[in-house]
C-alpha cells in the first residue's frame, strides 16, 4: 500500500523530529499533542531544528517554509481519519500506548499501517489492541531524528510481509537507511546502547573513571561522536531509566540493571538536557 499521509502521535523530541522529517521528505503530515501548550512546544522545536538545518545549509529558506506547510497540529485524534500511516512517539508507558493503538484501530482506515517508535517494548502488544494485528509495527527513529540516518523497522511475529515492504519504502523515501530488527527488547541498536551506557554510569558510580575522562575515552578512543554520559543527556536520563528496567526485567541479565545513580538522577528531577541538568550542566 502507498502511504501519503503520515500522523503522528506526540510532539515531544521524538515525535517534533519524525513529523520534521516526514514533512521535510514532502508528506503531508498531522501532528497530536494533549493540550494546544504542548503543540505549541512541539513546533517551536521543530521550527528552531530547520532554522538550524538552513544556517548549515542543509534546506533553503524555501524548504523551510514548505516543510511547515506540510505539518498540521490537532488535539483531537480523530483528525487520523485519513492517514495511511500513523507513528506513535509519546511516552514509554505500554498502557497509555495500548489505549492509543486502541483508539487508533477504531479511527483510522482499514489499510492504515499503525507504527509505534517506542525504543524498547513489545510491539506485539500493542498490536494485540487492535484489529489490524498485521498492519502493526515499530518504525524506531533515533535522536535527533532529522540528523540519524538509521531507522529500525521492527517485525512482530504477526507483521505481514506487505506492512514491512510499505515502511521499507516509507523509510527509504524520508532519507533513512533502514534494518529490520525483531520485536526483543530494545530491538538491536538499544539492547547494544543499553548495556554500554549502564556500565558507563556504574563505572563513574564506583569512582573508576571521571564523567570528563570517560566521555573523552569513547570520543577519541572509539570514534563515538559523543560519550556515553552526553547521550544519556541527550536521550534523558528518565527515559533511559525507564529502557534499563524494562530489559532488565524482561532478559534478567545484570548487565541490564539500572545503576543506583541513575535512579538518583531521575528522582532529583536532573533528566539531561530538556531539564537543565543531567551528568552536565546546561543551565548556561
Ligand atoms: N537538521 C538537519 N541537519 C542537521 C541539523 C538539523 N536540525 N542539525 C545538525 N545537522 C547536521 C549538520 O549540518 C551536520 O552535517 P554535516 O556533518 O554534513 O556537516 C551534522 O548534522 C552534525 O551537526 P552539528 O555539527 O551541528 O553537530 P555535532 O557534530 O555536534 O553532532 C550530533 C551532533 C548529531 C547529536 C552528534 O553528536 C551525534 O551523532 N551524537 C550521537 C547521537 C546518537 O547516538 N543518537 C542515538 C541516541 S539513541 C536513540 O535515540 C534511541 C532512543 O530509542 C532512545
Amino acid at each position: 500500500m502507498e502511504i501519503k499521509k503520515v500522523g503522528v502521535v506526540g510532539c515531544g523530541i521524538m515525535g517534533a523530529g519524525i513529523a520534521e522529517t516526514c514533512a521535510k521528505a514532502g508528506y503531508p503530515v498531522i501532528v497530536s499533542e494533549v493540550n494546544q501548550q504542548l503543540l505549541d512546544k512541539g513546533m517551536a522545536t521543530i521550527n528552531n531544528s530547520l532554522s538550524k538545518a538552513v544556517d548549515r545549509g542543509k534546506i533553503t529558506d524555501a524548504d523551510k517554509a514548505t516543510t511547515l506547510g506540510n505539518i498540521k497540529t490537532t488535539t483531537n485524534m480523530e483528525d487520523f481519519k485519513d492517514c495511511d500511516l500513523v507513528i506513535e512517539a509519546i511516552i514509554e508507558k505500554l498502557d497509555l500506548k495500548k489505549k492509543i493503538f486502541a483508539d487508533l484501530d477504531r479511527i483510522c482506515p482499514a489499510q492504515a499501517i499503525l507504527a509505534t517508535n517506542t525504543s524498547c517494548l513489545s510491539v506485539i502488544e500493542m498490536a494485540a489492541a487492535t484489529k489490524r494485528l498485521d498492519k502493526v509495527m515499530g518504525l524506531h527513529f533515533f535522536n535527533p531524528v532529522p540528523v540519524m540516518k538509521l531507522l529500525e523497522l521492527v517485525k512482530t511475529i504477526s507483521t505481514s510481509d506487505e506492512t514491512l515492504s510499505a515502511a521499507r519504502v516509507f523509510g527509504q523515501a524520508i532519507g533513512k537507511v533502514v534494518i529490520v530488527a525483531p520485536d526483543a527488547p530494545g530491538f538491536i541498536v538499544n539492547r547494544l546502547l543499553c548495556s554500554l551506557q549502564a556500565e558507563a554510569v556504574r563505572m563513574v558510580e564506583t569512582g573508576i573513571a571521571t564523567k570528563e575522562d570517560l566521555d573523552q575515552g569513547a570520543v577519541l578512543g572509539l570514534n563515538h561522536p559523543m560519550g556515553p554520559l552526553s547521550l544519556l543527556d541527550l536521550v534523558g536520563i528518565d527515559t533511559a531509566l525507564e529502557v534499563m528496567n524494562y530489559m532488565y526485567d524482561e532478559l534478567k541479565e545484570p548487565k541490564f540493571a539500572p545503576p543506583v545513580l541513575i535512579k538518583k538522577m531521575v528522582a532529583a528531577g536532573q533528566y539531561g538536557r530538556k531539564s537543565g541538568k543531567g551528568f552536565y550542566d546546561y543551565k548556561k
